[in-house]
C-alpha cells in the first residue's frame, strides 16, 4: 500500500496565492506558508499538498508550467521551497508539491523548440500532426501560430499543450507509438523533474489530469496505467517512501491499474461524493445529505463509493475531500452546524482525507470576476482569514492590489474568532482531527462497513473496525437499537446523543463515535 505515513494522514490543500502574504506585494509566498506552518500542525494536519508554485504566466493559476524546476518569482526561491520541506518535517509534515504531468504552457520552452520549422530535439514532445490545415481528427487543436506546419493537441486551455506520451492505438502517421523514442523521452524527462523535487525534500505529488497522458487510450486507460505503473516502479525503487495522489476520480482505475497510493473522490455531477455537499445542481432542488432536511438519502452515496471502496480497498485509498481550488466551496450552501457534520463523516472514513485551506473555518464562496483562468473557480481562491485586522491578516499590502479580494462581509469567518470559540467550526474540525489520530480504527485501513442505512427512524450507522459511528443531518431526533451497540461507550459527540441499554438516542443534527 506504500508509505507507511499514508495510515495516518490529514491532509491540507494550500493555494499558494492566498494563503500568507509574507512581503506585502498582495499574493502569498512560500515564506507565508512557512510562516503558517504552526496553525497547520495544531489543526492536526500532518501533511500539505500545495497547488503548483512554479515558474509560469499563470493562464491557468499555474497548471500552465513554463520551468518545471524553478519556483516562481513570486512565491519565492527554489531555497524558499526547501527550507518550507525542512521546517514542514521539522513538525511531522509531509509536503506533496503538484504535478502537470499532461501538458505545459505553450511558453515553455520545449515547447517554443517544438514549434520551430526545423526539426530538433523537442519536435515530438507535443502531440503534432505533420499539416496546419487539416486539425486533429475532432481532438481540440490549435493550428496557424507556429512557423511548424502541423496543429498541436490541446489539453486543458489554449494556452496548454498536450506533452506527447504515444497513443495507444496509432491510426495516423504522425502518431507515436507508446513505446518510440520520443513518447520514451517525454516519459523519462516528467520522471527527471520528479526526481529533482523528490532530491530536494518533497514528500510526493498530486498529479494533475492523471488520466490525460496517452492518447486514443481504450476505456480501461491501460496505456496511461501502464506509464503509471512504470513510473510507480521508479518511486518503490528509489523514493519508497514518497506518495502520489491522483487526479482521476476512478479508484478503480488509479489504484488498481496505475499504482497511484491514493485517488480524489471528486465532485463530479451525481456520484456518491456530489450527492453529500453539493447536490444542487441537479432538477428538483438541493438534495444534499448534509443539508439538514433536504430529503438527503445516503443510500444514493453508497451506491456509488461502495463497489468502489470494496474494488480497490487492497490497492490503495480513495481520498475524501472538504473541497478543492476547482470546486464551490462547501459554506456556499451549508451551515457551520451542517458543515461540522459533513466534516465529521469525511474524518472518520477509510482512505486519507484532505482539508481545503479556509473549510475549517467555513470560508464562503464569493462572486468574482475571473482570475487566471480561474472563471466559477475563481470564488473558491480567495484569500485566508485570519483575523479581524486589515486583509484579515492576509497581506499589508492595499487592498485593492491583494491577488483575491478578501471576503469583507461582517460576519466573515476568520480563525482568530473561532480558535478561542469552543463551538467554532474551527474548534470541531481540530477535535475531530484529533479524534482521527487518536483510533487507529479510524485512520486509512480500517475497515467501513454499514450498519443501518435507513433512515425514515434511525440515523446512519456505519462501522470502522471495532467502532461504531452514527450520523443524523435531520433535524429529527432518530433512535437506534442493535447488538452492535452492546458495551460501547460514547467517545465523541456533536449535539446529545446518547446510548443507554443498547439504544442509540441521536437527537437532529447530531454525531456519535462508540467504542
Ligand atoms: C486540473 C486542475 C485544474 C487545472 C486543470 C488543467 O483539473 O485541478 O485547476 O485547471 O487540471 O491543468
Ligand atoms: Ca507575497
Amino acid at each position: 500500500m506504500g508509505p507507511k505515513w499514508l495510515k495516518d494522514a490529514v491532509f491540507y490543500e494550500i493555494y499558494p496565492q492566498s494563503f500568507q502574504d509574507s512581503n506585502d506585494d498582495g499574493i502569498g509566498d512560500l515564506q507565508g506558508i512557512i510562516r503558517r506552518l504552526d496553525y497547520v500542525s495544531e489543526l492536526g494536519c500532518n501533511a500539505l499538498w500545495i497547488n503548483p508554485c512554479f515558474d509560469s504566466p499563470f493562464m491557468d493559476a499555474g497548471y500552465d508550467v513554463r520551468d518545471y524546476k524553478q519556483v516562481a518569482p513570486r512565491y519565492g526561491t527554489n531555497g524558499d521551497l526547501i527550507q518550507l520541506f525542512e521546517e514542514a518535517h521539522r513538525r511531522g509534515i509531509h509536503v506533496l508539491l503538484d504535478l502537470v504531468p499532461g501538458h505545459t504552457s505553450d511558453q515553455h520552452p520545449w515547447f517554443k523548440e517544438s514549434a520551430k520549422a526545423d526539426p530538433n530535439e523537442y519536435s515530438a514532445r507535443y502531440v503534432w500532426t505533420d499539416e496546419a490545415l487539416w486539425g486533429m481528427e475532432g481532438r481540440p487543436y490549435i493550428a496557424g501560430m507556429t512557423e511548424r506546419s502541423g496543429a498541436y493537441m490541446l489539453n486543458f486551455f489554449a494556452s496548454q499543450p498536450a506533452l506527447n506520451y504515444g497513443w495507444l492505438h496509432v491510426t495516423k502517421h504522425w502518431m507515436s507509438a507508446m513505446d518510440s523514442p520520443e513518447a520514451l523521452a517525454t516519459r523519462e524527462a516528467i520522471k527527471d523533474v520528479m526526481r529533482f523535487w523528490l532530491d530536494a525534500g518533497c514528500d510526493g505529488f498530486r498529479v494533475d489530469m492523471a488520466d490525460s497522458l496517452v492518447k486514443n487510450d481504450d476505456e480501461r486507460k491501460s496505456g496511461t496505467a501502464a506509464i503509471w505503473r512504470d513510473i510507480r516502479a521508479m518511486m518503490d525503487d528509489e523514493y519508497p517512501n514518497a506518495a502520489l495522489v491522483s487526479e482521476w476520480s476512478n479508484p478503480v482505475l488509479a489504484l488498481c491499474d496505475a499504482g497511484f497510493h491514493m485517488d480524489f473522490y471528486l465532485d463530479h455531477q451525481c456520484n456518491g461524493y456530489n450527492t453529500l455537499l453539493r447536490d444542487y445542481e441537479t432538477e428538483g432542488g438541493d438534495h444534499s445529505y448534509f443539508r439538514c432536511d433536504a430529503g438527503g438519502d445516503i443510500k444514493r452515496f453508497l451506491q456509488d463509493y461502495l463497489p468502489k471502496y470494496e474494488q480497490s480497498r487492497e490497492s490503495g485509498y480513495i481520498s475524501f475531500i472538504t473541497c478543492n481550488h476547482d470546486t464551490p466551496r462547501p459554506a456556499r450552501t451549508l451551515s457551520a452546524a451542517e458543515l461540522k457534520l459533513a466534516y465529521a463523516f469525511i474524518l472518520t472514513m477509510p482512505g486519507v482525507p484532505f482539508i481545503y485551506y479556509g473549510d475549517e473555518i467555513g470560508m464562503r464562496y464569493l462572486d468574482l470576476r475571473t482570475k487566471e483562468g480561474g472563471y466559477q473557480r475563481t470564488g473558491t481562491r480567495t484569500p485566508m482569514q485570519w483575523e479581524n485586522s486589515v486583509n484579515k491578516g492576509f497581506s499589508n499590502a492595499p487592498s485593492d492590489q491583494l491577488y483575491l479580494p478578501v471576503d469583507e462581509s461582517d460576519d466573515a469567518p476568520c480563525v482568530e474568532e473561532q480558535l478561542v470559540d469552543a463551538d467554532s467550526l474551527l474548534s470541531e474540525t481540530r477535535r475531530l482531527v484529533a479524534l482521527r489520530h487518536a483510533y487507529e480504527d479510524l485512520q486509512a485501513d480500517a475497515p467501513f462497513a454499514v450498519v443501518n442505512d435507513d433512515e425514515v427512524e434511525a440515523p446512519f450507522v456505519y462501522r470502522r473496525g471495532g467502532m461504531v459511528l452514527a450520523v443524523n443531518p435531520s433535524s429529527a431526533e432518530k433512535r437506534f437499537e442493535g447488538d452492535e451497540l452492546l458495551g460501547k461507550e460514547l467517545v465523541y459527540q456533536i449535539g446529545a446523543a446518547r446510548v443507554t441499554d443498547g439504544c442509540l438516542t441521536m437527537p437532529g443534527q447530531s454525531f456519535a463515535v462508540l467504542a
